[in-house]
């Protein structure tokens, strides 16, 4: 444990006795709010040339250079920024990824955590808890989605967020799993493109279909014309709890079906079950996060508290996996490794199987 607990926040955390180690895990949502803040000031960025000053920086970023300053203190604290000893504030390697236009930028990631569709959600958790029901329903009064569809700022910035955590995990996935083997395959959910752009220009045989609701699938062709794949991408506005595109040699669920309730993702899995009828060839690709055993420290375990609060879904473990998976008839074929984002390769099983 005391490993994991290092892993997680560092070795000053390690550091404190048992009770103050509490105390910080508790201080959690004051830190995440802190560097909100500054994400959305774009402080990080106002640095990239080098140190400035508090002044300098409350004044360009429209802010109280006091209430600056005691900001700045608290992020710094945990490396996030530095003050040298002239009082100037500086880019840390932490502080670098709130860059906007840096390769591993999280600073949209961080907006959307930081975001009152997020912590408004945690603020009813014990509702959740005593109902086993989504709080963000009840906070806004309708789903997530809905909410989404009807808040156009609120959509692009969660399109915004997950394009940049599939920047990351797309990596992940295409190293771990071969696609090139596919001459064909459909991307269900697959917001606006960037996954299977990165496909398409890697297997330069590969044609693909990216499936999504019809406002996500509208910004689309940006990345395919920026990578020059547009010619071998077809974009399909649609429901996938209703008729999928039939007859592809693939089809991937990334980080979609961790959205949804076991009776939901059932519905979509045998959507995806049905076109892949009559083609035992064709290969169901799950990209998700696998949980990892108990008392292990594992991003998915607070991602699966999100997914809870926001559609009443969830993060899976293996075992979880092979039932949802068996009940629609589908059979994992490979051994994937757990706690981290992880390729389920999956084939459709017939009665005559
Ligand atoms: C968590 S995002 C994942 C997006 C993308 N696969 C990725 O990994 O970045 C879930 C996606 O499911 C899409 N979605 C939700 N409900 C849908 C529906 N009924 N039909 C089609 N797509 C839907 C959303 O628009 C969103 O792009």
């Amino acid at each position: 444990m005391e490993a994991e607990m290092t892993g997680v926040v560092g070795p000053a955390m390690a550091a404190l006795p048992p009770h103050l180690r509490l105390l910080l895990l508790t201080d959690g949502k004051r830190i995440s709010q802190v560097i909100h803040v500054l994400a959305e000031l774009k402080v990080a960025d106002e640095l990239a040339d080098g140190p400035r000053t508090v002044a300098d920086l409350a004044k360009v970023t429209s802010t109280d250079t006091d209430a600056l300053r005691r900001v700045l203190r608290v992020a710094a604290s945990f490396g996030v920024f530095a003050e040298e000893p002239d009082g100037r504030y500086v880019l840390t390697p932490v502080a670098e990824a709130l860059r906007t236009e840096v390769l591993n930028s999280q600073r949209d990631l961080v907006l959307f955590n930081g975001d009152e569709m997020l912590w408004r959600s945690y603020g009813e958790l014990m509702y959740t808890l005593r109902t086993g029901r989504p709080a963000f329903d009840k906070v806004y009064g309708r789903s997530f989605f809905a909410h989404l569809a009807a808040e156009p700022a609120a959509g692009r910035l969660f399109d915004r967020a997950m394009t940049q955590m599939s920047r990351a995990t797309s990596e992940l996935f295409i190293n771990q799993y071969d696609f090139s083997r596919f001459t064909t395959l459909v991307d269900i959910g697959g917001g606006t493109g960037l996954f299977l752009t990165k496909l398409l220009r890697e297997n330069p045989t590969l044609r693909g279909v990216l499936f999504d609701r019809p406002a996500v699938v509208a910004n689309a062709h940006r990345w395919f014309d920026d990578a020059g794949v547009t010619d071998r991408a077809t974009v399909l506005g649609g429901d996938f709890f209703g008729e999928l595109p039939p007859g592809h040699d693939a089809y991937v669920l990334k980080a979609v079906l961790h959205d949804w309730h076991d009776p939901d993702a059932v519905r979509i899995l045998r959507q995806v079950h049905q076109a892949m009828a009559g083609r035992p060839d064709s290969r169901l690709l799950i990209c998700e996060f696998l949980v990892a055993p108990a008392n292990q420290w594992d991003r998915g375990k607070l991602l699966d508290l999100d997914m809870l609060l926001r559609f009443g879904g969830r993060e899976r473990n293996l075992d979880e996996w092979r039932v949802l998976l068996a009940e629609v008839g589908f059979r994992l074929l490979n051994e994937p490794v757990t706690g981290r984002w992880a390729v389920l390769e999956c084939q459709a099983v017939t009665d005559a199987d």
